[in-house]
C-alpha cells in the first residue's frame, strides 16, 4: 500500500499535485467559480476572523493570515489551540471561527471549538476526515481531499488546507469587494498551476538527497522566512525535527538579529525559504548577517533568486517560478523533501517518529 515507495511519507509527498488539483476542482465550479458547500460562508457581515489549531495545521492557519488580510482586508488571529481553549479569549460579535485538522480528531483543537460555540458568528471547519468529531459539530465542514494520510508527519494534508484556505481567503475578498472579477479570475488560474509546479519541484528530489547527507551531521538548524515564508520556515523546523530528531528552529528573518543569531556559526546550517519577490532583497541581508558569522546558508529560491543571491552561499535549491501569492504552497514541498531525506540519511523511523501519534485525541 506503499504503492512501491520506501514510506508512506515519500508517497504522501509525491501524491500532492494529484490530491491538491483533486480539492481545487472540487471547489471550482465549470466557470471557475468558488463554491462552497453547505450555502458556503456569508462573509459581508463578517468583521474578524479566529482561526484555531495545532502543530502543522496551525501553520496552515497562520499562512492563511497573509492571504486573508492582504487579499479580503479582513484582520485574523490565529492561536495554538491548546492556549486558545485556557486562555477563554472574547470572541467578539461577527467573528467567524476557523479550526483546522487533518484528523478532525484533536483533544484541543475540538475543545477550542466547543468553546466557540454560542460565541462565534459561524464555526467552519477544514479537515480531512469529513466524518471526524470537529466537521460534525461545526457549522460548516470543507474537506480538503487529501486521502487518508498515515506518515505522522503531515505533508498532503497541509498543502491541501492551503488550497482550501487560498480559496476562502478569495471568496471573502469576492464578497467584501476587494477583489475585481478579473483579478479575482487571474489569481484562481494561478491556483490552477500550483498542481503542475508541485509536479516540477518534486524534481528537486535527488539534489536534496545529496544536501540533506549534509544536514544529516548537524545538531541544529535554523530555517528563515519573511511574510508568508515566516510560517513555511516554522513548519520547515516542525517537519525536521519532528522526524530527524535535529533540533531545527524557524524564525522570522526579521527577528535573526533580536537574539537567534547569537547561535550561528559554521556547524549550524541556516535554511533560509526565499522566492525571488519584493521581501527578496530584505531577506538577501539578513542572509549575509548569517555568512558574516561564519554560517552554512542553504538558500531555497526560484532561478531569479539563485542569480541574485550573491557569493558565499553553501548551497541553493532552486524551485519552478510560482506567482507570488501561492508560493505557501509550493515551499512546502522543499521543507518536507529536506526533512524526509535527513531523516532517511539518519536511519530514523520516518513514517512512526518516537514519542509522536499521528491523531493527538488526549490534550
Ligand atoms: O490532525 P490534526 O491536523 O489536528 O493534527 C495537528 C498536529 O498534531 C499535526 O499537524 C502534527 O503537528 C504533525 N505531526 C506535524 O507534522
Amino acid at each position: 500500500e506503499k504503492g512501491g515507495y520506501k514510506h508512506f511519507m515519500a508517497k504522501e509527498i509525491a501524491e500532492q499535485p494529484s490530491v491538491l488539483g483533486d480539492a481545487l476542482r472540487h471547489y471550482l465550479g465549470e466557470g471557475g467559480e468558488i463554491v462552497l458547500p453547505g450555502g458556503g460562508i456569508d462573509f459581508t457581515h463578517v468583521s474578524r476572523v479566529t482561526m484555531v489549531a495545532c502543530g502543522t495545521a496551525y501553520l496552515a492557519c497562520m499562512t492563511a493570515k497573509y492571504w486573508i488580510e492582504q487579499l479580503a482586508g479582513l484582520p485574523v488571529d490565529v492561536d495554538i489551540a491548546s492556549e486558545f481553549r485556557y486562555r477563554e479569549p472574547p470572541i467578539p460579535a461577527g467573528t467567524l471561527a476557523v479550526f483546522v485538522s487533518q484528523s478532525g480528531e484533536t483533544a484541543d483543537t475540538l475543545a477550542a471549538l466547543r468553546y466557540c460555540e454560542g460565541r462565534a458568528q459561524r464555526i467552519v471547519s477544514v479537515v480531512n476526515v469529513a466524518e471526524s468529531s470537529i466537521a460534525r459539530e461545526s457549522d460548516l465542514a470543507l474537506p480538503i481531499l487529501a486521502g487518508a494520510e498515515i506518515g505522522v508527519a503531515s505533508t498532503k494534508a497541509f498543502t491541501c488546507q492551503l488550497a482550501v484556505l487560498a480559496l476562502v481567503a478569495l471568496d471573502a475578498a469576492r464578497q467584501r469587494g476587494a477583489l475585481d472579477a478579473v483579478t479575482l479570475a487571474a489569481h484562481i488560474q494561478d491556483l490552477r498551476t500550483m498542481p503542475g509546479r508541485l509536479n516540477a519541484a518534486l524534481a528537486a528530489g535527488p539534489r536534496v538527497e545529496t544536501i540533506a547527507r549534509h544536514l544529516a551531521e548537524a545538531s541544529d538548524v535554523l530555517f528563515l522566512g519573511r511574510g508568508a515564508m515566516y510560517p513555511l520556515a516554522l513548519e520547515g523546523a516542525l517537519k525536521l525535527k519532528e522526524i530527524s530528531y535535529i533540533h531545527a528552529e524557524g524564525y522570522a528573518s526579521g527577528e535573526l538579529k533580536h537574539g537567534p543569531i547569537a547561535l550561528v556559526d559554521n556547524t549550524v546550517p541556516v535554511i533560509v525559504m526565499a522566492p525571488h519577490n519584493r521581501l527578496f532583497d530584505k531577506t538577501v541581508s539578513n542572509m549575509q548577517e548569517v555568512m558574516a558569522r561564519g554560517g552554512k546558508v542553504l538558500l531555497v529560491t526560484d532561478s531569479r533568486g539563485a542569480a541574485e543571491a550573491g557569493d558565499g552561499v553553501w548551497q541553493t535549491l532552486v524551485m519552478p517560478e510560482a506567482p507570488e501569492l501561492f508560493t505557501p504552497i509550493l515551499y512546502a514541498l522543499p521543507a518536507q523533501l529536506l526533512a524526509y531525506h535527513t531523516a532517511v540519511a539518519k536511519g530514523t523511523d520516518v513514517d512512526q517518529p518516537r514519542n509522536l501519534a499521528k491523531s493527538v485525541t488526549v490534550e
